[in-house]
């Protein structure tokens, strides 16, 4: 198939999102941004189209996927009931990096939950996704426009090889903003569980007052055995060809110590914090940033970069799991199947 391909980085042109919405609506694949990662789109309650969706990225198809909606009032066709809690949340966080499960109404094909009785929605506040999913009038499903178990696509020149010829519409809407994937969350007796975390964070919750529980496999290994909330914990995810690890310590000269040991008998790149690099001269490295927000938002590229320097280790240099620390390093220890060093 030929890629029709919208740039959208200078200046969004409705006429243009009106085209890939009317492609959404004849069932077609539409590459598109959200403020979290790019997403791949398609008609939510198109089984057929879905399908194209798990085909395009080589997912597992009982690893389900979120719906996307711009508007409150089709939430009510969508799910079977809202608690106190969800209402209070959308209120709260929506639009926005939120993804919240809920019990799904007949409607919602069983290829987008597979399998599940429940659906995940989030309403994203990226202006081109709004808009794409207004013009549409559907319900868009989107899982993070990546092959299975690479790493999200931030900007679209990291997943434009990856996905042409695969899809019909590819819209540039320049860099995320946040470059981690949404929190997803799931009310159960009134208490926020975190499936994966995100942005929005377990603090961000508790200073509304609510009670959060995190699931461990978010930091920890899954056996294989264990039942989970999220299927998207079961598979690999993140991850670079390249071996890698990651180093972490309160302390940041140990910090330092550890990764330069490392580095010292290796051909290694040191993806570290901008404030490290120069205690890594004599080493390649590549600097993340110094703030959560700014790794974060480079965290997906520069592991990417990071692979294609065929070196023989990547060490990363890890952040407090705190706040949105906890979803960086989620990322982070996925992306290096665990090789995690925590050096008290
Ligand atoms: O920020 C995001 O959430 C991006 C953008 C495009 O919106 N989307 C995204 O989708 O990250 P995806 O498919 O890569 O991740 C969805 C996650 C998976 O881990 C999946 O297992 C989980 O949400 N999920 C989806 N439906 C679920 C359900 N009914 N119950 C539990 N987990 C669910
Ligand atoms: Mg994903």
């Amino acid at each position: 198939m030929e890629t029709k391909y919208f740039d959208l980085r200078e200046k969004i042109d409705d006429e243009k999102i009106k085209e890939a919405a009317e492609a959404i609506k004849e069932g077609k694949l539409v590459l598109f941004p959200t403020e979290t990662v790019y997403g791949l789109g398609a008609n939510g309650l198109d089984e057929n189209a879905v399908k194209k969706i798990y085909a395009a990225k080589g997912r597992a198809s009982d690893n389900p996927l979120i719906l996307h909606i711009a508007d409150i009032k089709i939430l009510d066709k969508l799910v079977k009931s809202v608690g106190d809690i969800e209402s209070k949340l959308i209120e709260k966080f929506w639009p926005g990096p939120l993804t919240i499960i809920f019990e799904k109404k007949e409607i919602v094909p069983n290829v987008i939950t597979g399998g599940l009785n429940t659906v995940a929605i989030r309403m994203p506040e990226n202006l081109i996704a709004r808009k794409l999913i207004r013009y549409s009038n559907l319900p868009i499903a989107a899982p993070s426009a990546n092959i299975s178990g690479k790493p999200s696509g931030t900007v679209l020149e990291d997943i434009k090889e990856e996905f042409d010829g695969k899809v019909d519409y590819m819209i540039n809407g320049g860099k995320v903003n946040i470059g981690l994937e949404s929190t997803v969350i799931r009310v159960v007796d009134g208490i926020i569980h975190i499936l994966r975390p995100g942005k929005i964070t377990k603090e961000n919750f508790e200073d509304l007052g609510f009670d959060v529980a995190i699931e461990k496999q978010i930091l920890g290994e899954y056996d294989g055995k264990e039942k989970v909330m999220s299927p998207g914990i079961k598979y690999k995810h993140y991850a670079p060809n390249t071996k890698s690890v990651l180093i972490y310590s309160k302390n940041n000269e140990k910090m330092v110590d550890k990764v330069k040991e490392l580095a010292k008998n290796e051909n290694a790149v040191i993806l570290c914090k901008t404030s490290n690099e120069n205690r890594y001269s004599g080493f390649d490295v590549i600097s993340m940033g110094d703030t959560l927000e700014e790794i974060s938002s480079n965290i997906f590229t520069i592991l990417r970069k990071s692979d294609k320097l065929n070196k023989s280790l990547i060490i990363i240099e890890g952040v407090k799991e705190e706040g949105l620390g906890l979803a960086i390093m989620n990322r982070l220890i996925r992306a290096t199947a665990h090789n995690y060093i925590k050096i008290i």
